[in-house]
C-alpha cells in the first residue's frame, strides 16, 4: 500500500501542492518555515482525521480559507483507490472511492500511517492519554472486532456515569453489567495487542540504547490487578455516586514506561526519550506490517535532529530496509544518508510550493 499521488489546497503555507510520489522514498528538503512539516501534516491528516501539531482545524486551514483539502491515490493490492479529507472549522468530510460521508475508521484503514516527529516526546512526558491513544491505534488496525467494542464500551461508560450522577440508581446495575462485559473485551485486545508489540520494542531498544538500557514497559488495565473489575465496581460505588463517574476501567489504562522503577519522563534524557519513543513507533510499524501483511505508511519529520551518530545509523538502517512507503524531512539533502540521495525522490519546498529535484 502505498500513495501514488498527493494534491494539498490550503493547508497552513500549502496554498495548491500537486505532487506524483515514488512508491518508498520521499524526501522533502528546505529552509526553516518553508512548509516541510506541513506535508508530513497533510499525509497524517489523510489517515488520522486530524493533525499531529493541532487539535484546533482553525490553524491548520490557511489564514484567509474556510477549508483544506487533502486528496491522494492509495495504491493497494486491489488496485487505485481515490481517498480525500475535507476540513473546515468545525466540520470533517471524508470520502473513498466514489463514496462521500464515510467514516474516518474507513478512512484509516484505507491510508495506516506514523509519525515520527520532535512533538512526540509528549508521548513519554504527558499523562496515560497519549500512550493509551499509541495502543489502540495498533489494535483497531489490527483486530477489526475492537472498534466495535470499544464503541460498546464507551456508550456504557457514558450511560453509567450519567447514572452515578442522577438521582435514580434503578437501572445502575445493568449498565455496570453491561459495562464490565465491553471493559473486559477492550481489556482483553490490548493486551494480547501490547503482548505482540513489546518483543519488538524491546529488540529495538536494544539495538538503540544497547543491552543494558534498563527500561521496562507495562500495560496496566486500569483496575487493581488482583481484584475483579466487578469486585472494584461493588466496592467503589458509593465514591463513584460521590465523584460522578467510573473510577476505574480501560479509560483509565496505561502503558507505564519505567527505569529501575522511576517513572521514564523523571530520569531519561532529551535524546533517550527520542530513542524509546522512536523504538515504540518503528515497534508499532514492524507489528502492523507483520499482522496485516503491509507495511503502514512512516512519516519521519527532522530526520536525525537529536540523535547521536550510532543511532542515527540504526534509524537509517531500519528505514533503508523498510518495506512500506516513508516520507522524510530535512533542512538539506547532505542530511541524508547517501545511498537515499541517490534512490529516493527529492523535493525542495520553498515558500509553500514544492518542487521535484532534479
Ligand atoms: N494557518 C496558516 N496559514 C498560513 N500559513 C501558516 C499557517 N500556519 C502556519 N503557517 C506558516 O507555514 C509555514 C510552514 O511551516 P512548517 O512547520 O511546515 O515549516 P518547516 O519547513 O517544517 O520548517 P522547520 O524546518 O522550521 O521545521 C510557517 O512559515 C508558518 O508560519
Ligand atoms: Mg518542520
Amino acid at each position: 500500500m502505498y500513495l501514488d499521488s498527493l494534491s494539498i489546497q490550503g493547508l497552513r503555507c500549502l496554498e495548491r501542492v500537486e505532487l506524483s510520489l515514488d512508491s518508498k522514498r520521499n524526501v522533502f528538503v528546505g529552509d526553516n518555515g518553508a512548509g516541510k512539516t506541513s506535508v508530513l501534516e497533510a499525509i497524517y491528516l489523510l489517515g488520522r482525521g486530524h493533525s499531529f501539531r493541532t487539535a484546533n482545524s482553525r490553524r491548520l486551514i490557511q489564514d484567509e480559507r474556510d477549508q483544506c483539502v487533502v486528496r491522494a491515490q492509495v495504491q493497494n493490492e486491489h488496485g487505485r483507490l481515490p481517498v480525500g479529507i475535507l476540513k473546515t472549522a468545525d466540520a470533517t468530510r471524508v470520502k473513498l472511492g466514489q463514496d462521500t460521508g464515510i467514516k474516518l475508521s474507513d478512512l484509516a484503514r484505507a491510508c495506516p500511517v506514523l509519525v515520527l516527529e520532535p512533538g512526540q516526546h509528549r508521548l513519554v512526558e504527558d499523562g496515560p492519554v497519549l500512550r493509551r491513544r499509541f495502543l489502540d491505534w495498533s489494535v483497531f488496525h489490527v483486530e477489526h472486532a475492537y472498534h466495535d467494542e470499544w464503541r460498546r464500551f464507551s456508550r456504557a461508560l457514558k450511560q453509567r456515569n450519567a447514572l452515578l450522577r442522577a438521582t435514580q440508581h434503578s437501572m445502575l446495575a445493568s449498565w455496570t453489567h453491561e459495562l464490565i462485559a465491553a471493559a473486559l473485551k477492550v481489556d482483553q485486545f490490548r493486551r494480547q495487542v501490547f503482548e505482540e508489540l513489546l518483543p519488538l520494542i524491546n529488540t529495538l531498544l536494544a539495538r538503540f540504547l544497547g543491552d543494558d538500557h534498563g527500561l521496562r514497559i507495562q500495560y496496566r488495565s486500569g483496575w487493581l490487578a488482583d481484584s475483579s473489575l466487578e469486585e472494584q465496581y461493588a466496592k467503589q460505588l458509593s465514591q463513584d455516586i460521590e465523584r460522578g463517574f467510573t473510577q476505574s476501567g480501560p479509560h483509565r489504562a496505561e502503558i507505564r514506561v519505567s527505569v529501575e522503577r522511576h517513572a521514564a519522563r523523571d530520569s531519561l534524557s532529551r535524546g533517550q526519550q527520542k530513542l524509546l519513543i522512536t523504538a515504540m513507533l518503528l515497534g508499532q510499524a514492524q507489528h502492523f506490517a507483520l499482522r496485516n501483511h503491509v507495511a503502514p505508511i512512516l512519516l519521519i519529520d527532522d530526520l536525525g535532529s537529536e540523535l547521536g551518530l550510532k543511532a542515527r545509523e540504526t534509524l537509517y538502517g531500519f528505514i533503508t530496509e523498510y518495506s512500506g512507503q516513508v516520507f522524510v524531512t530535512a533542512l538539506d539533502s547532505s542530511q541524508m544518508p547517501g545511498n537515499w540521495q541517490r534512490d529516493a525522490k527529492m523535493f525542495h519546498v520553498k515558500h509553500g510550493a514544492v518542487e521535484p529535484m532534479v
